[in-house]
């Protein structure tokens, strides 16, 4: 970095606090410029003195006011190139919505005009709840980037959305935020399904899978970050894609294959992740089957999104095989039957790839071709992965 980006992190009074000391300690390695402005209530969970500490900076409190600079949050705002607040608490998100200005920090917000980045955490009903999703919604749509929150263990012992994102994962979005992206597929129109479907057999039962989403949703990630407009096709899954790739949420694979095709005419890569039900049950019963007797269910093939894209439309198509055994075998196969050009083969079992944050591929395509992608996190391997896909692609 040839200038020193300057970042002024707020932090509010949230459990999350402490994790602001190393957002702040991160941001210092990767050689920003930061100054933090806390609220009063952030006092009651971290001093001042770890961020002086950390920063080589004086701390700007709740009421902090200079002799030599009566202007102090109109000074800020215009010293900052991002304001990043992490944490922010249920109530700054709704004093940011409404404009209030009764401390410094949502001041110096009120007087900025550039990125906005928020990162919240709560607890998962605060974060549910209608006020703060109406909230979200709304700041959203005025252009503020949300880092999160994402799905997790929480402090009070719940487990769901509204966890704040790891301080890495918070310094990854910034500096997506303030460095040029790499751009292996510029401008290139991508589809991606991922996470399970759901086939229905009576009005309270299904046919599924243990797909978590995270593989599909970490290369629309890794996709988006090198430039392509990724539209992610979704079974029903929490795991969470980056802010600005446009999701389609489906339940059957029926609705996903029915999203893909809308969306397919001018597509350049499709890439077919989810783990698609492969049966539906012949008929499907709508009221609840009794409990007092044993049942013979009827399954049928369900369609093959993979198969039905790759034989009607000219894309570019790469399908993801999950195999208990015979992985090389099965995936080549996959590869002629299915006419598609490359096949990612992973090896599942009860313990291994799927529902599982670590994974390992096995890329083929053309007459023979193999590459190997080891065992790493599924974040990781996306990366690895599109930088395959762009060699095997130009
Ligand atoms: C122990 C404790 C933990 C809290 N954790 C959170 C939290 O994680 N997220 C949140 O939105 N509010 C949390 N609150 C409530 C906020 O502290 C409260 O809304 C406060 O007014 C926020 O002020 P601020 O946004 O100006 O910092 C917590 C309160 C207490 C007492």
């Amino acid at each position: 970095m040839s200038k020193k980006i300057k970042i002024l992190l707020g932090v509010t009074g949230g459990i999350a606090a402490y994790k602001s000391a190393e957002i702040a300690r991160l941001l210092i390695k990767k050689n920003y410029l930061v100054k933090v402005v806390m609220t009063r209530t952030a006092e009651d969970f971290i001093t001042p003195l770890t961020f002086e500490t950390l920063t080589n900076e004086k701390v700007y409190p709740y009421n902090a006011v200079e002799k030599d600079s009566p202007m102090l949050h109109i000074d800020l705002a215009r010293w900052a190139d991002i304001i990043l607040i992490a944490p922010t608490t249920a109530e700054f998100l709704s004093k940011i919505l409404h404009g209030r200005a009764d401390d410094m920090l949502s001041t110096i917000c009120l007087a900025y005009d550039k990125k906005l980045v928020l990162a919240p955490s709560m607890n998962k009903n605060m974060w549910a709840n209608k006020a703060t999703q109406e909230n979200y919604k709304i700041l959203k749509k005025r252009g503020i980037f949300f880092s999160g929150p994402e799905y997790g263990s929480q402090a009070c012992g719940d487990i769901g959305s509204g966890r704040m994102k790891e301080p890495v994962d918070i310094i990854e979005d910034i500096e997506l935020l303030t460095k040029k992206k790499s751009k292996l597929f510029k401008d290139k129109k991508i589809i991606i399904t991922a996470g399970p479907t759901i086939e229905y057999i009576d009005p309270v039962r299904y046919l599924s899978n243990r797909s978590s989403g995270m593989m599909g949703c970490e290369i629309a990630n890794a996709f988006h970050n090198n430039g392509a407009k990724v539209i992610l096709v979704k079974g029903p899954c929490n795991y969470m894609q980056k802010e600005g790739i446009e999701s389609i949420d489906v339940v059957s694979a029926k609705e996903m294959l029915s999203a893909v095709e809308d969306n397919i005419l001018d597509c350049d890569i499709f890439i077919s992740v989810a783990a698609v039900s492969d049966f539906i049950a012949k008929n499907l019963n709508n009221d609840k089957i009794k409990s007092n007797q044993d049942i013979n269910l009827d399954l049928i093939k369900n369609v093959d999104i993979l198969q039905t894209i790759s034989e009607n439309y000219d894309v570019f198509t790469i399908g993801f095989a999950a195999e208990t055994s015979e992985l090389k075998n099965n995936a080549l196969k996959k590869l002629k039957n299915k006419k598609i050009s490359v096949v990612a083969a992973n090896k599942v079992s009860f313990t291994e790839g799927i529902d599982n944050n670590n994974n390992s591929i096995t890329l083929f395509w053309g007459e023979g071709m193999e590459k190997i992608l080891n065992l790493k996190n599924k974040k990781d391997l996306a990366v690895e992965f599109v930088e395959e896909i762009s060699n095997i692609y130009n």
